[in-house]
């Protein structure tokens, strides 16, 4: 892959951010949602890439834009499979709160796991912790490998998990060993991203969430050197279909981050529509949008953060008033 795709990438992201930022706290995540898909689509067919969309906005038949399959790119290029999720957050951005982002993923072609859109049980860490997790060992065990590859104490230790009722024993299990919980309402894939850097204090992330989510997380995390085991969770009949259909036929199978994305190469970029402890939201002033980004890349390790400032009377085509 070239390197120069990764500022192309955080053109994308950037486009989608300043378009579904509009929709702040408007109580609209579909609008919102629309917004971020239609300006993400847009930029893209000016990369100079061959892209086939691998994990997307739906089947061809639900999703009119980004559905899986769909090529992307100018047609010349790398060929890469890409993972878009337009607007991770989508109720967060409605209701004005904390980590929404726009965020997509590349590999080489074949390199990303076409993770079907359902459930997966996910834990991930950043680079201190590598190595010590086991999605398959208790809580209690977890968090003690952690704590000691972190060199804290266990009660030093935040964990962040989504507040949803199937984890309240887990909730409990975290809260018994010791644990502190960051409990979020949506946004697991930001949560993943702030185990690697000290200063979001969140150290691990624990529970279930989308299995697209889970991947785009894992080719965060293999940028910055981190962690994500998952485990696909399907809820019925038709899900253990689909899960077998991808060549997955023992859905207890632990997805290491080589089963995610495999491949020395990957390239993640994301900007931030709301406020997170990581990234800052999109800021409008008059005919200027602020963005703040980041990109990074497996194979060279180079994590950048990336502060834009668009002047939106030149790209009113980005800027959708609602
Ligand atoms: P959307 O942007 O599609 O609303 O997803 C947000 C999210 O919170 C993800 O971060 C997370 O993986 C998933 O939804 C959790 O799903 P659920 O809300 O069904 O628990």
């Amino acid at each position: 892959m070239e390197r120069s795709l990764s500022m192309e990438l955080v053109r994308v992201t950037e486009a989608a951010a300043l378009s579904s930022a509009r929709w702040m706290g408007r109580g609209k995540k579909e609008e919102a949602d629309e917004a971020a898909t239609q300006s993400m689509r847009d930029v893209f067919d000016t990369i100079p890439m061959k892209g086939t969309v691998v994990i997307g906005e739906g089947e061809m038949d639900e999703a009119p834009m980004l559905y899986i399959g769909e090529k992307l790119g100018t047609g010349y290029g790398p060929r890469v499979d890409v993972a878009v999720d337009p607007l991770e957050g989508t109720n967060i951005v409605a209701a004005g709160t904390w980590n929404a982002l726009t965020v997509i993923a590349i590999a080489d072609d074949g390199n990303l796991l076409h993770a079907p859109d359902m459930y997966m049980e996910k834990i991930a860490v950043g680079p201190e912790a590598v190595g010590m997790i086991d999605i398959n060992a208790p809580i209690m065990e977890n968090l003690q490998a952690v704590a000691k590859a972190k060199n804290k104490d266990i009660e030093d230790l935040v964990v962040s998990i989504l507040n949803r009722e199937r984890h309240e024993q887990t909730i409990q299990e975290i809260r018994n060993a010791g644990a502190r919980i960051k409990l979020i309402q949506d946004g697991d894939v930001a949560s993943a991203i702030n185990t690697a850097f000290e200063n979001t204090g969140v150290d691990i992330m624990l529970g279930s969430g989308g299995a697209p989510e889970g991947v785009l997380a894992a080719v965060a995390l293999k940028c910055l050197g981190g962690e994500l085991q998952g485990k696909l969770l399907p809820q019925n009949e038709e899900e253990l279909i689909r899960c077998k259909n991808m060549g997955i036929t023992d859905v207890s199978q632990v997805l290491m981050m080589e089963d995610l994305v495999k491949g020395e190469d990957a390239i993640f970029a994301a900007t931030g529509v709301t406020d997170g402890e990581l990234l800052k939201g999109v800021q409008y002033k008059g005919n200027s949008g602020t963005t703040h980004s980041i990109v990074m890349r497996a194979k060279s390790g180079t994590v950048r953060f990336i502060d834009g400032k668009h002047s939106l009377n030149k790209k009113p085509e980005l800027v959708i008033k609602p």
